[in-house]
């Protein structure tokens, strides 16, 4: 067990979890989703820890979805099932997936192509299972996935569903455009729009005599402001909303209250001559994934929102007032500020333990599974 209790003794940079917070967004998403008659599949991509897992299945370790084979492996090693590897299929780990659904009651994997298909195929699986394929779908956001209309996904829906020891579970898609929204309407009409494309594409299937049983859409956006014709759906996997982030709070996904995460720093230097300080956290500790869209530059500083964080490298950080004078007396070498990230997933990536507090005192450290 740690020996450090207090937020103010941790070394910086200092990645941390506000335990309440957490539990209240993992609250209110199974509630939203109770209220919707969906399955929440919760992604584990955020934190990729077992003790957020826990809370976001309500202790169930089941039902959940993941980014990488690493990430699969943690969770299946540590009691999880019910997992959808929710990443086009790389054909390197055909193996090591085909190892995953032969010892899990459930393990799902996920493709856009035939050729994926076809190696799923070359690999049947022992102990007399099948493959439980999802089909993804790209409704508008343009990343991985085939365009519900465009004639293949159907051809490919009909090939996984005929394929011998394969089955058809699902169609999975991404809406990650609800990114683009500025607003909380924008982000329902984003929902609202992939909604409406994947359970047309359902019909479609139904109509052909194709089995799909199961449909599911989610970003934490879209499943912070669902759209009541989301629960047409079977599932939601959305995973950023147990952190939620400074991106999320500019687009209307959630309030400042809600941002369960922060980076602590210190204060290591004093530019009067360039009217900056300089501080201990850099790149490796924050991510570089605001790319200048906020005013407040890479992060928000806590209580200060006259400051900007103008640059990083590896490991400094050049904080400088938006407009006038700093007054360097009020941040004296070694005093602590506080980042609120901008985007929680890439911070959170950058962290080897998690320091989980409860009013400003620390009650543990959680480890989350790193590589792919
Ligand atoms: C394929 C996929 N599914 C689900 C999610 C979860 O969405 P969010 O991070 O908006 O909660 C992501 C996030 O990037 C994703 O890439």
């Amino acid at each position: 067990m740690i020996s450090i209790t207090s937020i103010q003794q941790l070394f910086t940079p200092a990645f941390t979890v506000d335990i309440q917070k957490v539990k209240s967004n993992a609250k209110n998403m199974i509630e939203r989703c109770q209220t919707l008659g969906v399955q929440l599949r919760p992604h584990m991509k955020t934190h990729k820890t077992l003790e957020c897992a826990d809370i976001m299945t309500g202790g169930s370790r089941r039902c959940i979805a993941v980014s990488t084979l690493a990430e699969a492996r943690f969770y299946a090693d540590n009691g999880f099932d019910d997992i959808l590897y929710a990443y086009p299929l790389p054909l390197d780990k055909v193996g090591a997936c085909a190892e995953l659904a032969e010892c899990l009651e459930m393990f799902h994997v996920l493709v856009d192509n035939e050729v994926a298909v076809t190696e799923l195929k070359k690999r049947r699986l022992q102990v007399e299972k099948s493959w439980l394929v999802w089909l993804k779908l790209d409704c508008n956001n343009g990343r991985a996935g085939v365009q519900p209309e465009d004639t293949m996904a159907l051809k490919l829906a009909k090939s996984i569903a005929d394929s011998e020891g394969m089955e058809l579970v699902g169609v999975y898609a991404h809406c990650g455009n609800s990114y683009e929204a500025t607003n909380v309407k924008e982000i329902q009409a984003v929902a609202q729009e992939t909604t409406r494309a994947t359970l047309k594409f359902v019909e479609k299937l139904e109509k052909a005599g194709v089995r799909c049983p199961r449909s599911s859409i989610g970003s934490t956006p879209s499943c912070s402001h669902p759209v009541s014709n989301m629960g047409c759906l079977n599932e939601v996997h959305p995973g950023n909303y147990i952190f939620y982030d400074v991106q999320q709070l500019m687009i209307g996904s959630c309030q400042m209250d809600d941002i369960a995460v922060r980076v602590l720093t210190r204060v290591i230097g004093h530019y009067p001559h360039r009217n900056q300080l300089l501080i201990d956290c850099g790149w490796t500790g924050l991510s570089l994934h605001s790319l200048g869209k906020l005013p407040t530059g890479y992060a928000l500083v806590e209580g200060h929102p006259e400051l900007k964080l103008v640059g990083m490298t590896q490991e400094h950080g050049k904080i400088e007032p938006s407009s006038g004078k700093l007054d360097f007396e009020k941040f004296p070498l070694g005093s602590l500020l506080s980042l609120i990230p901008y985007h929680a997933c890439a911070t959170a990536a950058m962290h080897p333990v998690y320091y989980v507090h409860s009013d400003g005192r620390i009650i543990t450290e959680w480890k989350p599974t790193r590589g792919w």
